[in-house]
C-alpha cells in the first residue's frame, strides 16, 4: 500500500468486478444503438478505458476535460470546461463516464451542455457516488459504489494531481491534506 494512505477501500479485483457489471448494464441499455461515450477527464480515464473494453456494444469515444477542484478539496461549484469535445453530440445517445459524483455540479454542467447541444439521450455512469456531499439534486443513472465522505484517491482519483495511477482505491491520510 502507498505510504500516504490510511487504508485500501477497494482492491483492483473488486473494482474490475463492478466495472464488468456496469458494462453489462450499458450493453443491455444500448443494444440497439450506437452510443457516443464521453470520458470526463482526467479522473475517469482508467474507469472509462476498462469499462469500454468490457462492453460488447460498438461505441465511439470522445473526451472532455472539466475541472472544478483545482488543487483544493472543496468543489468550486463552477466546473470549468478546459478542453471541449471533438465530436458533435447532436442526435446521439451519449454515455457520460465519471469517476465520482460529489457535489453534483459537474454532472449538472455536463447534462445541460450536452442536452443543450441536441443530444438524443444522456446516460451517466459513475464509479463512485458520494451522496452525503451533494449540493444539487442529481444522480448518475448507474453508480458502481456508494461511498462515505472520505478523501479517497487512486484509479483516477487524485489529490493535487497525485495518486491517480494507483491500481486500487484508498483513503488518504489526513496529514497529507489536513491543511487544505
Ligand atoms: C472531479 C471528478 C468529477 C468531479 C465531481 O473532477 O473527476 O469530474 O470532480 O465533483 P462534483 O460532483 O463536486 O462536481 P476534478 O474537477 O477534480 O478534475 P479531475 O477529473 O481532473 O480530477
Amino acid at each position: 500500500m502507498h505510504k500516504d494512505l490510511e487504508s485500501i477501500v477497494l482492491t483492483r479485483e473488486q473494482i474490475a468486478q463492478k466495472v464488468k457489471e456496469a458494462a453489462s448494464w450499458l450493453d443491455e441499455k444500448f443494444k440497439d444503438s450506437k452510443p457516443l461515450a464521453i470520458s470526463v477527464l482526467k479522473g475517469s480515464v482508467f474507469f472509462f478505458c476498462d469499462l469500454l473494453r468490457e462492453m460488447k456494444t460498438p461505441v465511439q469515444l470522445d473526451f472532455m476535460t472539466v475541472s472544478s477542484y483545482g488543487s483544493k478539496a472543496q468543489s468550486s461549484g463552477m466546473p470549468k470546461i478546459v478542453m471541449d469535445l471533438a465530436a458533435s453530440v447532436e442526435g446521439r445517445d451519449v454515455i457520460l463516464v465519471e469517476d465520482i459524483v460529489d457535489s453534483g455540479h459537474t454532472l449538472v454542467r455536463m447534462r445541460d451542455l450536452i442536452m443543450g447541444r441536441g443530444a438524443k439521450s444522456f446516460t451517466t455512469v459513475a464509479l463512485f457516488d458520494k451522496p452525503s456531499r451533494r449540493q444539487v439534486d442529481i444522480k448518475a443513472d448507474y453508480s458502481c459504489f456508494e461511498i462515505a465522505d472520505e478523501f479517497i484517491v487512486g484509479y483516477g482519483l487524485d489529490y493535487a494531481q497525485q495518486y491517480r495511477n494507483l491500481p486500487y482505491v484508498g483513503i488518504l491520510k489526513r496529514s497529507i491534506y489536513g491543511n487544505v
